[in-house]
């Protein structure tokens, strides 16, 4: 069941189902905020929780560890862990989450104690953002109930930190409505959103969003446009090939740091005539992760009013096994010349990326970044819970690791290992497909990626493992996570705020 989000009063919280209350652990002793009425709607809150008592209801001192005591009188009182600290947004994200978890369907106010807190309004949004993703699901899409949050204090909160809580409750909604419309689009069955329908959803939503300029680009155009790669991939489907090429310029004509972002959109990955197992194909609907990703964070710059420019590019295809399928040892000639010796059909993302990358080096970015459900080898490297970036500069891989602490979607840098590249060598074109399985396929495949960039900062994220969670943890549901979108996010506001690209 989808939420709506609210900001609140500690009036209007009284009337909901449950009321979530946060507590602080110190040596295993919980803490309630003297912000906090000492009764809710009858029930006596009192200011500690004791070991024993903890022990015995099971709250534990993780955070978003929560319990619900349920209530004859007023609502149902919710005590939910934020761990030992009231500053750290992970804490808050995983509390938004334990605060539904306990409170079930019906709706919930979650009371904020804002004294003393350094950044409200980050804290806010960060509660918000893990309550509404924590609620997603493709099968129920229903929005009955709704997670509100009121800011108390001892002190009252003033209007600045009222603001600002405010403010962050509307940007952790708009996070989380794009997160999970990124989820949405990834959990349909490739039968559902076959390119063709993948790119008139993505175009439904962007035309709506200000400032974004979104074209969609049919097999004529590809093929006018010389996407070698991209066409050699789909033409083994009977379903259209389509690229969604999208802009967003708050400011045209002002020199604003400008980044491109490319996105994997395979709608399902058979493998081609090199086949994959059935067991392999099971969630190759996930292989258009990438192109979900950076058109939820192109919508979100406009969404967020970010003082940045986007231009995101997605190339979307099936790799199938039709009669007109590319055969290993086919060449493919990519948009900016180079030649692609086919040796493995199921090395396929790369070569759509190719094409996009080359793209969007044409625009001359400050920044290029591509994310892609890209190979096995990164999930076996890295599992899935944290993703994989190979980035073309030091400055930029501390940009996106601070983006990756400040979302909490992990990523680990791995080395571009210069002398792999021999791994890529073709006698028959400027470069093959596929190294020396099973070794450092992530690698190898990151240095073919690196040829498209023509020299420009960039980074790619290759999140095979982390696209997808086996079950639910935390505000992580089972099935799609579009990983990476809140990070990208995060890296654009920095942008936005100032930072250097
Ligand atoms: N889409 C897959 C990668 C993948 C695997 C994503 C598992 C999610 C889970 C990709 O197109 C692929 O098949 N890569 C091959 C490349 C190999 C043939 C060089 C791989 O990694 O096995
Ligand atoms: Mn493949
Ligand atoms: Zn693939």
């Amino acid at each position: 069941m989808a939420r709506t989000a609210r900001i609140t009063s500690i009036k209007d919280a009284l009337t909901q189902l449950t009321i979530a209350v946060p507590v602080i652990f110190r040596d295993g002793v919980g803490r309630i905020s003297e912000g906090v009425p000492p009764t809710l709607g009858g029930n006596d809150v009192p200011r500690t929780l004791t070991k024993v008592w903890c022990a015995r209801q099971g709250l534990k001192d993780d955070p978003g560890s929560s319990i619900v005591l349920r209530s004859l009188q007023g609502p149902n009182v919710a005590f939910v862990s934020l761990g030992e600290s009231d500053q750290d947004t992970n804490a808050y994200r995983l509390a938004g989450a334990g605060a539904l978890r306990a409170s079930g369907e019906g709706s919930v106010a979650f009371l904020l104690p804002t004294e003393g807190l350094g950044d409200p309004s980050g804290v806010a949004q960060a509660l918000t953002e893990g309550a509404l993703l924590s609620t997603y699901s493709f099968k129920d899409q229903s929005a009955a109930a709704t997670f509100d949050v009121a800011p108390v204090g001892m002190p009252l909160p003033t209007v600045a930190v009222h603001d600002a809580v405010t403010n962050g409750v509307l940007r952790g909604a708009l996070v989380a409505e794009a997160v999970n419309w990124a989820k949405y689009l990834v959990d349909s069955p490739a039968g559902y959103l076959p390119p063709k329908a993948l790119a008139n959803e993505i175009e439904e939503r962007l035309e709506e969003d200000e400032h974004v300029n979104v074209d969609v680009w049919f097999e004529a155009k590809i093929k006018e446009e010389r996407l070698g790669g991209l066409l050699g991939v789909g033409q083994g489907s009977a379903q259209p090939t389509r690229l969604v090429y999208a802009t967003y310029d708050p400011q045209p004509g002002v020199a604003i740091p400008h980044v491109a972002l490319v996105g994997k959109g395979v709608t399902f990955d058979s493998g081609g005539l090199s086949i994959k197992s059935a067991d392999g194909m099971t969630t190759m609907k996930t292989d258009m992760t990438g192109a979900a990703v950076v058109m939820a964070v192109l919508s979100l710059a406009s969404r967020l009013s970010l003082k940045v420019r986007v231009t995101a590019i997605a190339p979307l295809t099936e790799n199938l096994v039709g009669d007109k399928a590319t055969k290993p040892g086919d060449v493919l000639t990519i948009r900016n010349g180079m030649t692609i010796e086919v040796l493995n059909t199921d090395a396929e993302g790369r070569l759509i990326l190719a094409d996009g990358l080359s793209l969007a080096a044409e625009v001359s970015p400050d920044v290029i970044i591509d994310v892609a459900t890209l190979t096995g080898s990164q999930n076996v490297a890295l599992g899935d819970e944290v993703g994989a970036m190979f980035v073309s500069n030091d400055e930029l891989a501390q940009r996106l690791a601070e983006a990756s602490e400040r979302s909490g979607e992990a990523l680990w840098r791995l080395p571009l290992v210069g002398s792999y590249e021999s791994h890529i060598e073709s006698d028959v074109a400027d470069m093959k497909n596929q190294g020396k399985p099973p070794k450092a396929g992530a690698i190898v495949a990151a240095l073919l990626l690196r040829r498209f960039t023509d020299g420009k900062s960039w980074a790619h994220l290759d999140i095979a493992g982390p696209a997808r969670a086996d079950a639910a943890r935390g505000y992580v549901t089972k099935g799609a996570t579009a990983f990476s979108t809140r990070t990208l996010v995060e890296y654009l506001v920095a942008l936005s705020n100032g930072a250097n690209a």
